[in-house]
């Protein structure tokens, strides 16, 4: 079974491209490296023990992602090519409708035209909006508050709607939570350019004396501590969330959550990160991030029932294996 994988040298994507081959699967990854760098096919091929073979396009550009399928004959798209940054969405709208939301239509267009009978998508939590967690998939899509959010909530539709009219069309739309740590082997990991938007990256530079301080947004949010709880997943087990949504009978366009269920809060997480690698993170208080809510976790019953999947890596794990990356970066 041949896979196409868009966004395959980012950070969930390269984690996955190991998955799927060791689980048997054949892979092609499509990315036009707009926010991840060559040498990282190198360090997946490694990881994998085989070439890949690596086309470097942009998904927008359908005549030549159209090339792609022509050279190969696909089962499923894993779709992962995407803007992320919440903070950039804002300033930059039209880049980031443009290219998240375009390249899933024209990903879209080519499985009809090439008969593909499988679609995953790369959704976020951030479609539920500010509902009360447990999120859970029967919740309708919320008001998302920037536009990378807007653009996971209309390719959601987008993909529903098209599943609705072509019954060889099946689609899962992944909710991810807060993946974060790293491959095991230290070889890959989050790469973020310029400052990290993100906790647990900010973290590790900061371990490492890249940033001074972490500033932690608000500590005065309706929970235990104070400081915003989300639900991290570790990056492997949200990987392997992805082959299982493959192995999975699809029918149509169906949610799933790829979340733990369980919330942690900013402060458990540095408490987390300096116990188990023994190093202080120095932080400071600081107001909160706009646009953030206080409490996100999943309900993942329907994931781990439906797909047979679970995450199985702790908070100790996701810390450990976060930092091993950092440290091995030059
Ligand atoms: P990433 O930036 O590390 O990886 C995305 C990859 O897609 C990059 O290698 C980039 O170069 C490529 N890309 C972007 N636009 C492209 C285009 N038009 N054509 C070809 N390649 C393109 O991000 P990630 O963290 O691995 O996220 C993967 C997907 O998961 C994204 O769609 C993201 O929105 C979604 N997601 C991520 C998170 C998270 O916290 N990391 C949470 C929820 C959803
Ligand atoms: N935080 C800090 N300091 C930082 C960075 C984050 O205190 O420097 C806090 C935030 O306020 C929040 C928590 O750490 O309480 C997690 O923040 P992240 O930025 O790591 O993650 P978010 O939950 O804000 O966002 C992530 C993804 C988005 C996605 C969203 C919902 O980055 O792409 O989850 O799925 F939309």
């Amino acid at each position: 079974m041949k896979i196409l994988v868009t966004g395959g040298l980012g950070y969930i994507g390269s984690h996955t491209v190991i998955e799927l081959i060791t689980e048997g699967y054949q892979v092609v990854i499509v990315d036009n490296l707009v926010n991840s760098q060559i040498e990282m096919l190198a360090k997946i091929e490694k990881l994998a023990k085989q070439k890949i073979p690596f086309y470097q396009v942009d998904c927008t550009d359908e005549n030549n992602l159209e090339e792609v399928f022509l050279d190969h004959q696909f089962s499923g798209i894993i779709h992962f090519a995407g803007l992320k940054a919440v903070g950039e969405s804002v300033s930059l709208p039209l880049n980031y409708y443009y290219n998240n939301v375009t390249s899933t239509i024209t990903l879209a267009k080519l499985a009809f035209k090439y008969r593909i009978e499988k679609f995953i998508f790369s959704s976020s939590a951030t479609v539920y909006g500010d509902q009360k967690s447990p999120l859970i998939e029967t919740m309708p899509q919320g008001v998302t508050t920037n536009p990378y959010g807007e653009t996971k909530a209309i390719s959601e539709r987008i993909l529903s709607d098209a599943a609705k009219i072509n019954e060889n069309f099946n689609v899962a739309l992944l909710r991810y939570f807060n993946p974060i740590g790293a491959h095991k082997s230290g070889l890959i990991g989050e790469l973020p350019t310029g400052i990290p938007n993100n906790l647990m990256p900010y973290i590790t530079q900061t371990a490492k004396g890249i940033r001074k301080q972490l500033y932690v947004f608000g500590d005065d949010y309706d929970t235990l501590d104070g400081t915003g709880v989300r639900d991290y997943i570790h990056v492997v087990d949200l990987a392997k969330g992805h082959v299982a949504a493959l192995k999975y009978n699809l029918s149509g366009a169906e949610i799933f959550n790829l979340g733990t269920g369980k919330g942690t809060s900013v402060f458990e997480i540095i408490t987390a990160f300096e116990r188990v690698n023994k190093i202080k993170i120095p932080y400071v208080v600081t107001e909160r991030r706009a646009g953030d809510i206080a409490i996100s976790y999943a309900d993942p019953t329907k994931a781990q029932k439906n797909l047979n999947w679970r995450a199985e890596l702790t908070i100790d794990d996701m810390v450990k294996d976060a930092w091993r990356f950092e440290k091995n970066l030059k």
